[in-house]
């Protein structure tokens, strides 16, 4: 009686085991990458281009174009006898090369550019210093898959669900958005392919980069990309020793210097990707800045958060996967509202059900804008693991859930 089960006469994983020590860069189940070509993208920013294996092809063209504009991989580095794993932004796109380093790519001993990643990296910390300086041309190493949601794809989610909540919106018109990149240093790469794919899908595109050296090298390709786009792209960057280049006369970000942007704000979507600092200057700059129909700005950003997903909580049930939490529902007063709700998630999403309005930005415990003190009581932060004492202490109301019953100082 057929099964539909068909027993693997010679198993994979043996052949690879057997072809990896015959072949490294061969793989049928390993994604693997081989460095063909190193170069300078700007003055700090190394580019190293890879070429990749089949079996990366392979498991990577499910998505028909490759990749998309803004994903990461993790790369999987050997150093001293210690595998070390890190993740690198894609620079462009799969099948579309970025606008001005075609002549360097060409010169690489690669059969095509559709075979091959580039990213960019700053010579900082012992793997980037490893990758920029040591690993042989020639050396394969392991990585992932592309992945990750710093995409225009998700963008396009957050503005439809948005129009759909909007009663007089032109529901058709989310997708000619206008979007706005927030890179601060190397927080530019991702940025790269997302800009260029953004300017082909007719997106009004205004980038503000802020970086602390002079950014000449940069400048060029931004003038480039300007001229080939003059009613859609407009940048401004910010050297923030410079007074000169400031906007609204200050170094930082603030609400005045994004309002000088004069954007369509309750049509704009923002990518942002950089240090801590600036991602909070984000935030509170956007929580200044109201739209109609009781919307926040905050909520039209997306972060580069490099897959640091939050778990999955549910109350008191049995949970499979990697992240899940399982959680008791406990109760949290709040001391000066005078108010107390159950909880079992998140202390911030809890207090929401009940209607209780707490200072939020990002929910992903960048930002800090939920940080709060704690009275008594015990939680547990989910992206961490980690347990608090039941003491007084600083917490994220966005990433903590309640182990005990707790008090906080709201
Ligand atoms: S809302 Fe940003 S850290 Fe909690």
């Amino acid at each position: 009686m057929a099964t539909g089960y068909r027993p693997e006469i010679v198993q994979r994983a043996f052949v690879d085991f057997i072809g990896s020590r015959l072949h490294p860069f061969r793989s049928l189940t390993t994604p693997k990458l081989r460095l063909v070509a190193r170069y300078e993208l700007s003055d700090d920013l190394i580019a190293l281009r890879f070429e990749t294996n089949r079996a990366f092809r392979q498991q990577t063209n499910g998505a028909k174009s490759g990749w998309q504009g803004g994903q990461y991989i993790d790369l999987r580095v050997l150093i001293d006898g210690i595998y070390h794993q890190r993740s690198y932004s894609l620079v462009g796109l799969a099948n579309r090369p970025l606008w001005w380093h075609d002549a360097i790519v060409d010169s690489a001993p690669i059969k095509s550019k559709r075979h091959t990643v580039t990213i960019a990296i700053k010579a900082q910390g012992m793997v980037s210093r490893y990758l920029t300086k040591h690993l042989p041309i020639g050396a394969t190493i392991n990585t992932s898959v592309p992945r990750g949601h710093f995409t225009l794809a998700q963008s396009l989610m957050t503005a439809q669900r948005e129009a759909s909540n909007r009663e007089h919106s032109d529901k058709d018109n989310f997708q000619k958005n206008t979007l706005l990149f927030i890179a601060g240093g190397s927080g530019i790469t991702p940025m790269l392919g997302l800009i260029t794919q953004a300017l082909n899908n007719q997106h009004q595109v205004v980038l503000l980069h802020y970086n602390r050296t002079e950014l000449a090298s940069f400048t060029q390709q931004w003038q480039q990309l300007h001229a080939a786009y003059p009613n859609s792209f407009r940048y401004h960057l910010i050297n923030t020793e410079d007074q000169n280049s400031y906007l609204s006369g200050s170094r930082h970000l603030t609400t005045d210097s994004l309002l000088s942007l004069n954007l369509p704000w309750a049509d704009t979507q923002i990518f942002a990707c950089g240090s801590q600092a600036l991602l909070v200057g984000l935030y509170q700059a956007a929580t200044d800045i109201t739209l109609p129909q009781g919307r926040y700005l905050r909520d039209s950003i997306t972060i580069e958060n490099f897959g640091s997903a939050l778990a999955d909580i549910s109350f008191d049930r049995h949970q499979t996967g990697d992240k899940a939490i399982n959680v008791q529902e406990h109760t949290i007063y709040l001391r000066a509202r005078q108010r107390q709700f159950s909880s079992d998630t998140t202390l911030l999403a809890a207090a929401e059900r009940e209607n209780i309005r707490l200072a939020y930005g990002c929910r992903q415990g960048v930002c800090q804008l939920c940080r709060c003190n704690k009275v008594s009581g015990v939680v547990k932060n989910i992206q961490t693991g980690r347990l608090s004492g039941d003491g007084y202490e600083p917490i994220q109301t966005c990433i903590n859930i309640a182990m005990t019953d707790v008090v906080l100082d709201i």
